[in-house]
């Protein structure tokens, strides 16, 4: 049965619920007696739901058939040395596999050194698009030696997916591209240059969340290549602060948010309700 796109929110709501009721993925303990009850169409098109688990309310999805055009990964951080490497690698494996049986397109973010532990560990028939590197001038220098400002998005797709390069097309290259005429087809660039958010660059963001809130634009980016000119759905089961749902709004497409921290979506909902067209 085709569910329609504006009835979605509601089912992916109701799913979570169960999924949170069935597995016990609730918030730590320490969280429970403030927690997000009410999970929220906060704007059109943005769900966020309940405290959960990625990994339970990925499977839950699966079980129930429901996919999604991309699923964006940015789990919490391990510190960047080999013990840290290797958490980050085992845990973020788990996620990958699992958002491989929803969708064709995953985006996962993390250190580049740790990313490269991942490298062939994901599913058979699914491959790397992309290595997308985002580049911040503003982290604290290190005394000689290379910046340490690197961030990095492994684009990962199944063999059916399709990619959308055209979605970073000019008027007049989209002109030509209908018209068959397009002889040179651009890739978008692979290196995003934003700074991060910290002190007063892009203060303007900035939702107070020290959990790495990443800038808008940068996740703008890597979701254009995944999702279709407008009407696509984006799953972001580790939101954070919730970018996801904002870059998702510019493009023009839905996303469903989550978080297994009711304090990020606290945040996400203050955020959402703020950006929110009065
Ligand atoms: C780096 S933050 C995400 C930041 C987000 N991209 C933004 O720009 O605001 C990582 C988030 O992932 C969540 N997280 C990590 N592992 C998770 C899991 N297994 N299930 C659900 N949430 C998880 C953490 O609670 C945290 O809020």
């Amino acid at each position: 049965m085709r569910i329609p796109e504006t009835l979605r929110p509601e089912v992916d709501r109701l799913l979570a619920v169960h999924a949170a009721k069935r597995t016990g993925a609730v918030p730590a303990k320490a969280e429970r007696k403030d927690a997000v009850t009410a999970p929220e169409h906060l704007i059109e098109g943005i769900t966020v739901l309940p405290p959960i688990d990625a990994i339970a309310l990925m499977e839950n999805y699966r079980r129930n058939h429901r996919r999604f055009d991309v699923v964006h990964l940015d789990p919490v951080y391990e510190s960047n040395d080999a013990a840290g490497r290797q958490r980050f690698a085992r845990k973020t494996i788990e996620l990958i596999h699992a958002a491989a049986k929803i969708s064709d397109h995953i985006l996962c973010w993390g250190f580049p050194a740790s990313l490269g532990l991942l490298v062939d560990r994901w599913p058979r028939n699914w491959r790397m698009e992309g290595w997308v590197t985002w580049h911040f001038q503003n982290a604290p220098t290190r005394a000689r030696g290379w910046r340490a400002a690197q961030n990095a998005c492994l684009h990962l797709v199944s063999e059916n997916a399709k990619i959308h390069p055209e979605n970073f097309y000019s008027d007049s290259q989209l002109d030509l591209a209908e018209s068959g005429r397009l002889a040179f087809k651009p890739g978008p660039p692979n290196v995003v240059v934003s700074p991060m958010i910290s002190g007063f660059a892009l203060r303007s963001e900035s939702v107070g969340f020290r959990g790495g809130q990443k800038p808008v634009a940068v996740i703008e980016h890597v979701l254009k290549m995944c999702l279709p000119t407008s009407g696509g759905h984006a799953l972001d089961p580790t939101c954070g602060a919730g970018t996801t749902g904002i870059a998702a709004r510019n493009l023009n497409a839905y996303a469903t948010l989550s978080d297994r921290s009711t304090a990020a979506l606290r945040t996400t909902q203050k955020r959402l309700l703020q950006s929110a067209p009065t």
